[in-house]
């Protein structure tokens, strides 16, 4: 699906969220809290965008983003190129399934994964393979539309991703399908306070998140145990 919309997708991105996806991702990246040259991940980088903004944030850290699609790649490594061009520090790209991290136990000091663990099809084993490659003391960061508690917020995003978003990805992407799939998505993806126990249960600890958007977009944040090291 992803290859279809990969040329839109930014697009679609910043309508949907009024340009507030940039923020939220700046906002995920500053979460990884990594000492100087520690490397990160961003799992289901999709084309680039979180990458970039930790790029930007930790100039001195090997920033590593994985996908599986490749549509979605060739347009983060269009961006990177850009960023090298200007002499500044670029993410690489790599493509891999989440559910099946091609890394080394401990490998990072840090993964994030933006608006990626809704699309896999095992959420528990996604957290685990992130907290497998995660080294102790490292934390795991993830961004991704929830279901908002009910109330004002809920009703608008009932509204916003019902007909409003369909309607978007209608006429930016010229295919009806494209984001008629997002309100079913949302609903059947785990509540945020679950989400929150499904990354305790994969060995996750202090985990906290908080919310965005009238309350449609969560940021949970996971800490592998252990010495307290994100080191370089
Ligand atoms: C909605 S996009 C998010 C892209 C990006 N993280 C962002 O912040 O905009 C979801 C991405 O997850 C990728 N994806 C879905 N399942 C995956 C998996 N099992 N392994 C790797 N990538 C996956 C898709 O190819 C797509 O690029």
């Amino acid at each position: 699906m992803f290859s279809g919309i990969s040329s839109r997708y930014d697009v679609m991105n910043h309508l949907m969220t009024s340009g507030l996806d940039r923020r939220w991702r700046r906002v995920a990246a500053a979460q990884t809290a990594l000492a100087p040259g520690a490397p990160v991940l961003d799992a289901c980088c999709g084309t680039g965008d979180l990458s970039l903004a930790l790029a930007a944030m930790f100039p001195s850290s090997e920033v590593t983003g994985l996908d599986f699609t490749e549509a979605m790649l060739a347009r983060a490594r269009t961006k990177a190129a850009r960023r090298e061009a200007r002499g500044l520090p670029a993410p690489r790209f790599v493509q891999g399934d989440l559910l099946a991290l091609p890394f080394a136990d401990d490998e990072f000091a840090a993964v994030t994964v933006g608006w990626g663990v809704r699309n896999v099809p095992d959420v528990p084993r996604a957290f685990q393979e992130m907290r497998r490659v995660t080294r102790p003391g490292g934390r795991v960061v993830c961004l991704e539309s929830t279901q908002p508690p009910p109330g004002l917020g809920a009703r608008f995003h009932l509204v916003w991703m019902g007909r409003v978003v369909p309607l978007l990805g209608r006429l930016v992407t010229g295919d009806a399908d494209a984001y008629a799939y997002l309100p079913a998505s949302v609903e059947a993806f785990p509540r945020a306070q679950e989400l929150a126990a499904i990354m305790s249960r994969a060995g996750l600890t202090r985990v906290r998140y908080r919310r965005f958007g009238f309350g449609a977009v969560a940021m949970h944040v996971g800490e592998v145990p252990g010495a307290g090291k994100v080191r370089a």
